[in-house]
């Protein structure tokens, strides 16, 4: 026989009398009345165990000794709880096993803090996560995790897909982030790179033919960490040749709407709503705009072109913008207090201020903007918000387009939040599209890739590549979900031309294209197939399916906010003087 008949999830009344052996993890264990109660825990749920001295007395004097997280094995027969004592929040909570045979597996030390603490310090649960996950809920998300894989899997193989792996050794790519590098034993001085994401190896494979690519793919970027950001994390990655913007959206349609069915239980309207990038940044503040609560921003530049409140005048004499929004009846709810944390907010993201305006009873503006404003822009500013008394008006000016909608597109977000206007259980899909191709970088002052270099402009802007770069929209999407972005992609240049034209823009010079691009450019001229793709974010779309608020609750092994395991301690600095040498290291602390 093998180790157990059961799980401890499988039991019910359609048991009786069957003989069961179970194994698993002590979950609690009490004396009562002289009897032994026993919950064993394992993957799948907990089964009660029942041990009577009267009825064996050799198994009583075994277990008596057993504690919490022990290992047990455990031979019985299911009999039915006595009446009043049937647990219905369990799935075996009608029945119970009356041992007759046990058999000790394992004992454990005492655990290093109290496994079901909820104010455990995260610090403990990192070094000990195999402890965490025997409790948490944490091998519930491992499993929704599973299933979604599985899911896509199935959908990838019908739909023709071939999985590839690519090299985790390999050279910086262009996503953006800072590598992680690897040094080579074999060549003096040099470096691997851990891949950003698979994407030149990708379009390399539709070079290669294989017409359509997936991976769950691994991927590096050593960046600050945020809730939504680990320093490795995984793709769904994919890529497919003879395909337009509509190809690739449909397939990515198809994943999510499968996955939605088969783990959530819910069928989502596909083909899911498209906003461009223009109308996202204006009406939401944001490029992943949570689309679940209302509060929509408006444009209100022109109701102020002769204004001479300072910061409207100064905003539009630089070509600037202005936005706003209406807090429906969120004037009374929000104190001065309130408002100065969502200047705060605003300020964050580079807005010198927020205006704030309540509309009294009256009808009448009030707040220390609104004696500036003159009677006509108060009423056209009123009449383009709907303002009624009792309503907040939030606007923010500012010379940089991106700066204004950012910081009143956060403000919104803030005061959805405080208000509790974001319902929990919608799941609202997005496309984001028509994203601009270039972003100034005020710093360095030139122009970067929004996406990355090899996103196709749109067809109709090529005209504007020379002249007014700021203006070229690119063929590149984003899937948005609850206002996270879950994954992004685009259309590839195939032309060799038109890639040449793009470095070109972006000041790199054709030296450094052919050191940094050069095997992808040789690629392209050999005959590359028109081609595109998208990548998703596997571990954020497990946080958002099973309703956590970090992507490290997604992930078995995570990092911390430092990129540090704490259950493995690395990054170690306890490395053999003698590999360093092999490498031709040596570490200079240049702190
Ligand atoms: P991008 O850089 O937009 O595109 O990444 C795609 C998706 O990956 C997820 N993601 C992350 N998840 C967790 N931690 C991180 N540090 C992190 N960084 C990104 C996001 C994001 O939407 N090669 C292109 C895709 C393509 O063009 O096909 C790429 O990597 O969910």
């Amino acid at each position: 026989m093998g180790f157990r008949t059961n799980t401890c999830n499988d039991l019910n009344l359609s048991n009786l009398g069957q003989t069961v052996t179970l194994c698993g993890w002590v979950n609690a264990c009490r004396n009562l009345g002289g009897m032994l109660f026993i919950d064993l825990r394992d993957r799948e749920g907990i089964t009660q165990l029942v041990i009577d001295p009267a009825a064996a007395p050799e198994v009583f004097e075994m277990a008596k000794p057993i504690r919490e997280e022990w290992v047990i094995q455990a031979t019985g027969i299911v009999r039915a709880r006595p009446e009043g004592m049937i647990n219905n929040d369990r799935a075996t909570g009608a029945v119970e096993i009356a041992v007759n045979t046990l058999n000790i597996l394992n004992q454990a030390a005492p655990m290093p803090y109290n496994l079901e603490d909820p104010k455990a310090s995260d610090d403990m649960k990192l070094k000990y996560r195999y402890l965490d996950m025997r409790r948490s809920g944490l091998l519930n998300t491992l499993k929704v995790r599973h299933k979604i894989t599985q899911v896509m899997r199935n959908v990838f193989d019908k739909e023709g897909f071939i999985e590839v792996e690519t090299p985790i050794l390999t050279k910086s790519t262009p996503e953006g982030a800072r590598d992680y590098l690897v040094p080579s034993r074999m060549k003096v001085g040099g470096f691997y790179a851990l891949p950003q994401s698979p994407q030149q190896y990708k379009q390399l494979l539709m070079v290669g033919g294989v017409d359509k690519y997936f991976q769950i793919a691994r991927c590096f970027r050593d960046e600050d960490l945020r809730a939504d950001r680990q320093p490795e994390f995984t793709q769904i990655d994919l890529e497919m040749s003879f395909v337009n913007e509509k190809d690739v959206q449909d397939i990515t349609e198809k994943l999510l709407y499968n996955v939605m069915k088969d783990v959530k239980g819910m069928e989502v309207a596909i083909p899911f709503p498209r906003m461009t990038w223009l109308d996202a940044m204006t009406q939401y503040g944001s490029d992943k705009p949570d689309t679940r609560f209302g509060m929509v921003m408006h444009n209100v530049t022109k109701l102020f072109t002769t204004s001479t409140f300072k910061p409207f005048e100064s905003a539009i004499a630089e070509n600037g913008t202005i936005e706003a929004l209406n807090g429906k009846g969120l004037a009374a709810a929000t104190s001065r207090k309130g408002i100065d944390e969502l200047t705060e907010a605003a300020k964050l993201l580079g807005a010198k201020g927020l205006v704030a305006l309540k509309v009294d009873e009256a009808g009448t503006l009030s707040g220390p903007a609104a004696r500036f404003l003159t009677a006509e822009e108060t009423a056209a500013l009123k009449n383009e918000l709907d303002a009624q008394p009792g309503d907040l008006l939030l606007l923010v000016a500012d010379k940089s387009f991106r700066v204004t909608c950012f910081a009143l597109g956060r403000v919104r977000l803030e005061l959805a939040a405080k208000n509790n206007m974001i319902p929990e259980d919608k799941f609202n899909f997005l496309w984001i599209t028509e994203f601009p191709l270039f972003d100034w970088d005020f710093a360095e002052q030139r122009w970067v890739a929004e996406h990355h270099p090899f996103t196709h402009p749109m067809d109709e802007d090529l005209p504007l590549l020379n002249t007014e770069p700021g203006k070229v929209r690119a063929r590149a999407y984003d899937i948005i979900l609850n206002g996270v972005e879950l994954g992004g992609g685009s259309i590839r240049i195939h032309e060799p031309e038109l890639q040449a034209l793009m470095f070109k823009t972006l000041g790199i010079s054709d030296e450094s294209a052919r050191h940094r691009f050069g095997h992808l450019l040789d690629a392209f001229s050999f005959g590359a197939p028109p081609h595109g793709g998208l990548a998703l974010g596997h571990d954020r779309l497990v946080m958002l399916l099973s309703g956590m608020k970090s992507i490290r609750d997604t992930i078995a092994f995570p990092k911390t906010a430092k990129a540090a395991c704490l259950m493995m301690d690395s990054p170690s600095t306890d490395v053999d003087s003698k590999q360093l040498q092999e490498l031709n290291l040596a570490i200079v602390n240049n702190a």
